[in-house]
């Protein structure tokens, strides 16, 4: 027997050493987040820069609110299935699956708002205008974390998850929600005006 499983173990070709991906440590994460910091500030910058038509504001209007569906979309669908999961109705293993296969439209949406946002032209004097884009900063960084956060919930999928992800996994999901909805509100105040 023992024999046998050394010979198994023998012959057990060595893992595949994996890339580095963007949400396997802190240090990744955190240089995925000073990135994000700067792309908002350069936009930021470009948007005080840009002078559009009537015809590309009208496009971009378009385009940032087909985004938006996109991405709170898919941000609605991921804390739907943490419901699910919370309400006993999944395993934590399909709640994982859904919401890292949920990132590809999330981030592409988020993108979309932020590069029409720009050529919308936001009036970046106002102070409400200003808490939008702090809460656009804030729900991307939420966003990087939660990707963390999936890696490291992945690792108690047939255990029972320790209750400070629990916390963590409550905590991220409201930080998401009222950025995401802050960000709606304000949105549509500044397009009445
Ligand atoms: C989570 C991200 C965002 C959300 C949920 C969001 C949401 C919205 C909504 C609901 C509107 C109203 C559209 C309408 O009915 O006319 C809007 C308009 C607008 N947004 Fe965003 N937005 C986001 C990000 C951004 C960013 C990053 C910028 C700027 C860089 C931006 C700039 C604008 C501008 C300038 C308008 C037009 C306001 C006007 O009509 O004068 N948005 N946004």
């Amino acid at each position: 027997m023992s024999s046998l499983s050394l010979e198994s173990s023998a012959a057990t070709p060595p893992a595949p050493s994996r890339r580095l991906g963007l949400y396997d440590t802190w240090w990744t994460v955190a240089t995925a987040a000073l990135a994000a910091c700067l792309a908002l500030s350069a936009c930021a910058w470009v948007s005080l820069h840009l002078h559009t038509d009537h015809a590309l504001h009208t496009a971009a209007l378009f385009v940032h609110l087909a985004s938006l569906v996109l991405g709170f979309g898919a941000v609605l669908v991921a804390d739907y299935h943490g419901l699910l999961w919370i309400s006993g109705r999944c395993s934590l293993r399909d709640t994982l699956d859904s919401t890292a296969r949920l990132h590809a439209p999330i981030w592409t949406g988020l993108a979309g708002l932020i590069v029409s946002g720009v050529i919308l032209h936001p009036d970046l004097t106002s102070p409400l205008t200003r808490t939008k884009l702090a809460l656009v900063l804030i729900l991307t960084l939420n966003g990087l974390q939660a990707g963390l956060l999936n890696r490291r919930m992945a690792q108690h999928a047939s255990t029972p998850v320790p209750p400070r992800f629990l916390a963590w996994g409550a905590t991220t999901a409201l930080v998401s929600q009222v950025c995401w909805w802050g960000a709606v509100v304000i949105g549509f105040h500044n397009s009445q005006h």
